[in-house]
């Protein structure tokens, strides 16, 4: 509760102008009563006053309108402040994506994440809402109604007040039953979110290995347990009216009989009695309109935790202090010890000095920790222990980002943002000028392919676009990374993507690059590392030997095998 009031206390102006009109609506929806009431006795015990009816109709239509204008006025009020505190709370998590651990996002699905900013945040919008115009005005009413009453009769208004509350308790005792229901459909709507995610974004390799049946089938099993569960809930929930609605009709006529019984003693009047009537059945509304929006409530709150859950994750711990120090390119390892999960242990005491200028190759079999070692040397991960400096400060103690910007990566998974090309290149270097732009992309034999598409430099790139092979992305992350200019280079497979040909040439543009850098380098291709200054030589999170290719192939030991099992043939 506490952490939606954090969203809420923003908006209490708002807020305050809602509760005012529920106060004019309430007061007006229970002034009608006493009108008609006055009606109805000016019918029956008195000469008809037909000036008396006209000025008591057009009061009646008075307070209508005053009820009317101001529900208009509340909704649009509450519509405006729940769409702000959701925009909020998506910013927030949206947000939060930025700051938390690398680790949690490896432990969540990408459409587990999704759902939750996208669909968890709409349905907490819409119990918020709901929340904000009912709540509000029911207890009102309810408030205003046992006011009205007892200043008609005391002894009815207490009947009123014992037997009504029984509505309140079926409903509280329904809903019990039905939060686990909630619960369990919106995770498994999440599931089903994520699913497709996957599915639909997988979907050339579903058709590779024929698995559309397979899938197919396996979705339909979610879905037909979220079929089941929800209809489970919906059925339960909607227990709710018709049995407070059925007990509501019990206390309607226990109070008929009752004020009848006191008409005909002549205690209150016929009038008194229809006003009565009236407000009875307006007192049980707003139960059973509370007894609504909790259902309505319930599953808000279990989406809108979920969604507090994620923006209240810890974020990762990142020092506030910038590096001061120039970087040169000089990083040192100390004793590292690092595992993605704490009982596996996997990089294990690497000790390690790269100085500035140095061209470092990383090689070793799949799997044997070379982009996890580059993940490190990014700060991506934090360590088991040990410790990782630039020009001697340790990582710890300085800020991500100021680290981060010092280096330049390129994978082998390409990352584009849907924007034009010159907009993906100019993420490097947002002042770069267009002659710079072309003049890296003709270093990177990708200007002459960009020049053919039909927007040039502007074309907009796609995900999963194949008007753009994934080795023309490589090469255009490459020129931005050119763009960059970076102080130490990370290339991780890089050039897995491009052919051979291309490949030797863009290398030329590397070597250029790579002048007076540090720069560190994966690859399967070994003929791509020859002239290394040093080669590491990785094996089941460790490193092995180190050196340079000659030194390390005199030495015949696994490089040896790794290097002659690539030119056997
Ligand atoms: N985010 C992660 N969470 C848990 N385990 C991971 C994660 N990333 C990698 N691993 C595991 O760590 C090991 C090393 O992976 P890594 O990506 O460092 O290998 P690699 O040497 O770069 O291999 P390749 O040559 O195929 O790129 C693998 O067994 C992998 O399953
Ligand atoms: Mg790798």
């Amino acid at each position: 509760m506490n952490r939606i009031f954090k969203y809420i206390k923003k908006y209490w102006f708002l807020l305050l102008i809602s509760l005012i009109f529920s106060v004019f609506i309430v007061l007006s929806t229970l002034y009608v009563p006493v009108i008609v009431g006055r009606c109805i006795d000016i019918l029956i015990y008195q000469a008809v006053d037909f000036l008396k009816l006209k000025s008591l109709l057009i009061s009646l239509t008075i307070t209508i309108s005053i009820t009317v204008i101001s529900q208009w006025l509340q909704n649009l009020i509450n519509n405006h402040t729940s769409y702000n505190i959701c925009r909020d709370i998506r910013n927030d998590a949206f947000d939060k994506i930025h700051h938390l651990p690398l680790s949690y996002l490896d432990n969540h699905t990408i459409g587990e994440i999704t759902n939750s900013i996208i669909n968890d945040v709409d349905t907490f919008n819409d119990g918020l809402l709901m929340g904000f115009n009912t709540l509000f005005t029911n207890l009102l009413t309810i408030l205003g109604t046992i006011v009205y009453m007892l200043n008609i009769n005391v002894s009815i208004t207490l009947v009123v007040c014992v037997l009504t509350p029984l509505s309140l308790l079926v409903s509280r005792y329904i809903s019990s039953k039905t939060h686990t229901l909630f619960v369990q459909q919106s995770s498994l709507r999440s599931d089903i979110n994520s699913y497709i995610d996957e599915m639909v974004s997988n979907q050339k390799v579903v058709y590779s290995f024929n698995q559309q049946e397979n899938t197919q089938n396996n979705l339909a099993k979610i879905n037909s347990s979220f079929k089941n569960t929800a209809i489970k809930a919906t059925f339960f929930s909607s227990l709710t009216n018709p049995a407070t609605r059925v007990v509501n009709a019990i206390v309607y006529g226990a109070i008929a009989t009752f004020g009848g019984l006191i008409v005909i003693k002549n205690i209150i009047t016929v009038g008194a009695l229809s006003s009565f009537l009236s407000y009875a059945s307006q007192y049980t509304k707003p139960f059973n309109e509370i007894s609504g929006v909790i259902v309505e409530l319930q599953n808000a709150i279990v989406c809108g935790n979920r969604v507090f859950d994620l923006i209240e994750q810890e974020n990762e711990y990142d020092a506030t202090t910038i590096l001061n120090k120039k970087v040169e390119g000089n990083i040192s390892l100390d004793k590292v010890n690092f595992s993605y999960t704490k009982t596996k242990p996997f990089i294990e005491n690497i000790s390690l000095d790269i100085n500035k200028g140095e061209k470092v190759a990383l090689v070793g079999p799949t799997g044997c920790g070379k982009t996890t070692l580059i993940n490190l040397i990014m700060n991506f991960y934090p360590l088991d222990s040990g410790s990782i400096k630039i020009e001697g400060v340790d990582y710890n103690t300085i800020s991500k980002d100021s680290l981060r910007e010092n280096f330049g990566m390129v994978l082998q998974d390409s990352w584009l943002k849907n924007v034009s090309i010159k907009e993906n290149l100019l993420m490097a270097k947002e002042d770069a000028s267009d002659e710079k732009i072309v003049s890296v992309c003709k270093k990177c034999h990708i200007h002459n392919f960009i020049q053919r598409l039909s927007n040039g430099y502007d074309t907009i790139i796609r995900e999963n676009d194949s008007t753009i092979s994934t080795g023309q992305k490589q090469l255009l992350c490459i020129a931005r990374i050119m763009l960059k200019d970076p102080k130490i280079l990370i290339l991780d497979e890089a050039t897995s993507n491009i052919d051979t040909r291309t490949e030797i040439k863009v290398q030329q543009a590397f070597d250029d690059l790579m002048q007076d850098k540090t720069s560190l380098i994966v690859a399967h291709r070994l003929s791509t590392i020859l002239n290394a200054d040093t080669i590491l030589v990785m094996k089941d999170g460790k490193i092995i030997e180190q050196g340079k290719h000659q030194q390390l192939l005199a030495d015949k030991g696994f490089y040896y095998t790794l290097y002659n099992s690539q030119f056997e043939n």
